[in-house]
């Protein structure tokens, strides 16, 4: 059935109705990269790393892939889970901060590898979260009653701007991307969400240059303070987690998963702890996928619902942080 292009007034939250994902073959684990390391004269290991971060993998997709490639499949796997068509579509959002050319957006390039022609596609850049915040937007157009059925992507080819000289922040991150289709629905779907930035904070995560006069101005590859970024997100996990709840009306313990931001093992058990968690309720990817940015929690999702980890009716907990400095949550009943 092809959704209509009104929301109607008894269908107004929004529902995701199927997830997909992506990832490229080309698996680098730690050993080989603090090899590759070696040879430019920095050390590192394994051991730091998974002590450090938890990861102990990521994936780095082949010079001719660019975001849209992947955040096309992602999208078409999220598609047949929910049992739709690319021309049931009628919203794509991108989050994306490694997209594919300056401009047009990665949306408009995925809406035309998807071949759907008409609907708003844009992409939005809110760094690593970017995806909360896509899906944030998405819910509240569905119930403006301006879209039925959007595909939230969040795809990333991070490895393109890391700075292989620096091996406090080229070890982290990894590439890949994930999609939900969120549809109209009478039953709830997100139950609420919340956004915030601090640009005040810009300096401590960015990617500086940009293009001017037909080159590169600035520098292009990856900044990061790994410490001051720690402190802030630890700090505005665990708040924005409970302002989410309050806006429910639900408690911590109704929380079957949560699902964070993939940078840090590290982060994720200390928001845990501070919410009274358990961490068998934390979905965990970052050991084999590293950070990808704005694709970790769509990526994750994708992961534990395939898994059979994540199931229909369950309470999800979704958190983004990131450069701008951004973060957010969402709270969604799956
Ligand atoms: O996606 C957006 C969100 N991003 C994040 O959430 C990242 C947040 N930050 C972090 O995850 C952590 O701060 C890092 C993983 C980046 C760093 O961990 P840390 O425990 O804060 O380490 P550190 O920066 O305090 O560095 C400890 C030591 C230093 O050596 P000295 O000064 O103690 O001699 C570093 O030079 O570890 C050294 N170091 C390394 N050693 C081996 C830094 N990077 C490496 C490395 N291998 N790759």
């Amino acid at each position: 059935m092809k959704p209509s292009s009104a929301v109607s007034p008894s269908h107004r939250y929004a529902r995701i109705t199927g997830t997909g994902s992506m990832l490229p073959p080309r698996r680098v684990s730690n050993a080989e990269l603090a090899e590759e390391l070696a040879g430019r004269g920095l050390e590192t290991s394994d051991q730091w790393i998974v002590e450090r971060t938890g990861i102990r993998a990521r994936r780095f997709a082949e010079p001719q892939v660019q975001a849209s490639d992947l955040g096309v499949a992602a999208a078409r796997h999220a598609l047949e889970a929910a049992g739709r068509q690319p021309e049931d579509v009628d919203l794509i959002i991108v989050a994306t901060s490694t997209p594919d050319m300056v401009f047009p957006s990665t949306a408009t390039i995925i809406q035309r590898k998807l071949g759907i022609d008409g609907c708003p596609a844009f992409d939005l850049q809110a760094v690593c979260s970017g995806f909360v915040y896509g899906l944030s937007v998405a819910d509240a157009m569905i119930r403006a009653g301006t879209a039925r059925c959007a595909l939230v992507i969040g795809s990333e080819i991070f490895s393109r701007i890391l700075d292989f000289n620096d091996r406090t922040t080229c070890v982290l991150f990894g590439d890949g991307a994930g999609a939900v289709v969120l549809e109209a629905s009478a039953e709830p779907g997100i139950l609420a969400s919340r956004l915030h930035a601090d640009g005040r904070h810009m300096e401590i995560l960015c990617t500086p240059g940009t293009v001017a006069g037909g080159q590169v101005v600035g520098d292009p590859l990856l900044k990061m303070d790994g410490q001051a970024v720690f402190k802030l997100a630890v700090k505005v996990l665990e708040e924005v987690a409970r302002e989410v709840l309050e806006a429910a009306g639900r408690q911590p313990e109704d929380i079957d998963w949560l699902i964070p931001h993939q940078a840090n093992i590290r982060i994720m058990q200390g928001t845990a702890r501070k919410l009274k968690l358990p961490p068998e309720r934390v979905v965990v990817t970052v050991d084999e996928h590293g950070n990808t940015s704005a694709a970790s929690i769509p990526l994750a999702l994708d992961h534990a619902v395939r898994a059979g980890q994540i199931q229909r009716g369950q309470t999800l907990m979704l958190e983004g942080v990131g450069g701008g400095f951004t973060w957010g949550a969402v709270l969604l009943d799956f």
